[in-house]
């Protein structure tokens, strides 16, 4: 029988709900995304220049119920009945901003309750690994040749390389030392006028700034731009972007008093976006080197910039995840958590449930 699981993520701008079938056989886990419901709130924080928790909170809990009701109507339009309940109710606990991701919690909690089903508390992170494996809204994640399965998390909070030897399993090869990637994506923006949220912005500034014969020119006349690629000849999997990004700093402080902002900014996006590309995947290349996995996958927000899935597809035979599932969303919490619930990881005690804000995986 399959089983149906409503899950819940509030962990930081984008507040989602989706409805996802699940059914173990055989060969593995059969997914059906039924409802897949995300209400981002990027308008709102982007006069601020970043998210704001409260405001995030505030916005949470006027989303939820509507999101709710959308995809209890995605799930009759098809079926032509209402789904009376579900058999589960996951929802993300952390990382994330602690008073965003206590509203997902306590509705999740509520839900739980008046269905009297179990609430299952998932990690963003697992989240964002699940994601690779989800393609369209049905799909099979087979058990054969999965693992050891090797996850790049790229997203605004967090850079990791994860192994995962079984299903629920992690151990963190590498992470940042400071900035994740998104957050370097993110203040660089700022600092070239681009606003927030950072990354897609940069990404198209610096793609359109490649594909154009301005490149060319700038390359060989006006101004040759190397920024660094910080530790990424380092024995370890670690990762740092915070000098990256005190590297973009000085050299527009420099460029700006020959040129004008609008001169230098797609040559400066374009280096920055080339640096932590070629970070990411010289480092992905290592752990592939040193782990041997049968399967390769990348997470995460940064996981929808394109440079970065084309220089990995190119070197190595890696899972993308579709576009919808890169931002942050709840059908990637649905697939995580359906394990989780089958392995019995679901709460004792739901009342107990907590939002940790600083959640390892
Ligand atoms: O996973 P996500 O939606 O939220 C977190 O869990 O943090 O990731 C958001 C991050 C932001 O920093 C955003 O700027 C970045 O992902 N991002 C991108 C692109 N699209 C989103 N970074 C680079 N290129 C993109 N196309
Ligand atoms: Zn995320």
């Amino acid at each position: 029988m399959p089983v149906k699981i409503l899950a819940i993520e509030t962990s930081c701008d984008e507040t989602a709900i989706s409805v996802t079938e699940a059914e173990t056989k055989k060969d593995g886990t059969q997914f059906h995304i039924l409802s897949n419901q995300v209400a981002s709130q990027v308008k709102i924080h982007a006069p601020f220049g970043g998210v704001v928790p409260n405001l995030a909170k505030r916005e949470h809990q006027k989303n939820l119920p509507i999101l709710l009701r959308r995809a209890m109507e995605d799930i009759r339009r098809p079926l032509g009945r209402r789904m009376s309940k579900p058999d589960a109710v996951c929802v993300t606990c952390g990382p994330g901003l602690e008073p965003a991701l206590w509203t997902g919690i306590e509705f999740a909690k509520a839900l739980s309750k008046k269905w009297r089903v179990p609430l299952v508390p998932v990690n963003h992170l697992e989240g964002h690994i699940y994601s690779a494996l989800m393609s369209n809204d049905q799909f099979l994640i087979s058990n054969k040749n999965l693992f050891p399965l090797l996850t790049l998390i790229v997203s605004g909070g967090h850079t990791e390389l994860v192994l995962s030897k079984k299903h629920l399993a992690y151990k963190i090869l590498g992470e940042t030392l400071d900035d994740a990637a998104g957050e370097a994506f993110d203040k660089v923006a700022r600092m070239l006028g681009l606003g927030y949220p950072g990354g897609p912005v940069v990404a198209k500034v610096a793609d359109e700034y490649q594909k154009s014969k301005i490149k060319n020119q700038n390359d060989k006349a006006k101004f040759k731009i190397t920024l660094p690629r910080p530790i990424m000849h380092s024995k370890d999997l670690n990762f740092s972007f915070s000098g990256l990004k005190t590297a973009v700093l000085y050299l527009l402080r420099d460029l700006e008093k020959k040129y004008s902002m609008k001169e230098i900014r797609p040559a400066v996006a374009y280096e920055f976006q080339e640096a932590v590309v070629d970070v990411l995947v010289k480092k992905t290349m290592k752990a592939v080197g040193q782990y041997e996995p049968k399967t390769i996958a990348l997470g995460g927000g940064v996981a929808a910039n394109d440079r970065l899935r084309e220089e990995l597809s190119k070197k190595l035979n890696v899972l993308l995840p579709e576009k919808i599932y890169t931002g942050d969303n709840a059908a990637m919490i649905a697939v995580a958590g359906y394990y989780r619930l089958q392995a019995g990881k679901f709460a004792k005690n739901p009342e107990k449930t907590r939002a940790v804000g600083n959640l390892k995986l």
